[in-house]
């Protein structure tokens, strides 16, 4: 499994993000670092509760939610099964099928994973859809994905002209491949290039919310937007967070988006606004009050 986290209320931000980023700017190249599988059963625990089901159930009453381009892509995986589901059992979709969903073949596409099984769902799902131009790397996203742009592997060669997002999604942003950049330091090297950008954190720690894009502000001058979401309890703070559980007050997580259209920044503010808004008061596991807490913030 390539994302043991998926479906909770940090991928939940991630994937709406991503969705609003890849449809608003339509790019003829979409890559993922860390493309983790493409989708993975259903599970109905208190993170999921809380993350895609909650959202699920609330998302019609918040108009950016509602008219949310990851609401739209996501609702056939999760209602499988169901009365217009499109597979035959519920499922969460990971990032790459989000992406190949919302794109289809007008873009050419390289997902990277290390993971064997990960790597084998990807090619399976990408070739059921009937697209032309996709490939899977079982190898490192970094030195994959940048020989990709530069058009010096195999993988570039012949692809779609026009932009290029590029998703980076690490559980490490510092482990690095020898002779390779970070995840973090990769993301300041495509931000300075011109490449679009959508780098997700996290965090469990209250003072350090935003901490991937005040780093990546140090790494590139390139203009920066970053939407911070954190978990609270009901006085708004709480400490220490929890990335693996995501519901724990304290946890942050958020994405960084550069080179990418006005559009997309003001849809994700939008969306990541609903999105706090829909959780006011909500009760979290274990049965006290909390909410989520949206931050924008922007590097000229
Ligand atoms: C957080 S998961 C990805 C989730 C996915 N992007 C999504 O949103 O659905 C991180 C993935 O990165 C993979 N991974 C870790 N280091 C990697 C590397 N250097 N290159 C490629 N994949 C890597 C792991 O195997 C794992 O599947």
């Amino acid at each position: 499994m390539g994302n043991r986290h998926f479906g909770k209320i940090a991928d939940v931000w991630k994937h709406a993000a991503l969705m609003e980023a890849v449809s608003r700017a339509a790019p003829g190249r979409y890559a993922e670092i860390h493309a983790g599988s493409a989708a993975y059963p259903l599970v109905r625990d208190e993170e999921r509760a809380f993350g895609i089901l909650r959202f699920l159930e609330v998302a019609r009453h918040h108009l950016a939610l509602a008219q949310s381009r990851y609401l739209a892509a996501v609702t056939p995986h999760v209602r499988a099964g169901q009365a217009g589901g499109g597979e035959a059992a519920p499922a969460y979709p990971g990032s790459a099928l989000l992406a190949m969903t919302a794109l289809g073949d007008e873009c050419s596409y390289l997902f990277c994973d290390l993971d064997p099984l990960s790597a084998a769902d990807l090619r399976h799902r990408a070739a059921g859809l009937g697209l032309r131009r996709w490939q899977v790397a079982e190898a490192d996203g970094m030195l994959t994905v940048r020989a990709w742009l530069d058009g010096a592997g195999s993988a570039g060669s012949g692809a779609a002209a026009g932009t290029a997002i590029v998703h980076i999604d690490p559980f490490d942003p510092y482990a690095r491949a020898p002779g390779g950049l970070s995840a973090l330091e990769f993301a300041g090297h495509l931000a300075t290039s011109g490449t679009g950008l959508v780098y997700w954190y996290g965090c469990d720690e209250p003072g350090e919310r935003a901490w991937a894009f005040r780093e990546l502000c140090d790494l590139t001058r390139a203009p920066l937007w970053c939407g911070d979401i954190m978990v609270t309890d009901a006085g708004g703070g709480g400490c220490p967070g929890d990335l693996g559980r995501a519901t724990t007050p304290g946890t942050g997580f958020g994405v960084v988006l550069a080179n990418l259209p006005p559009s997309v920044l003001s849809g994700c503010a939008a969306v990541g606004s609903a999105l706090a808004s829909a959780y006011t008061g909500v009760t979290l596991p274990g049965g006290t009050r909390g909410g989520l807490v949206f931050t924008g913030y922007r590097r000229a």
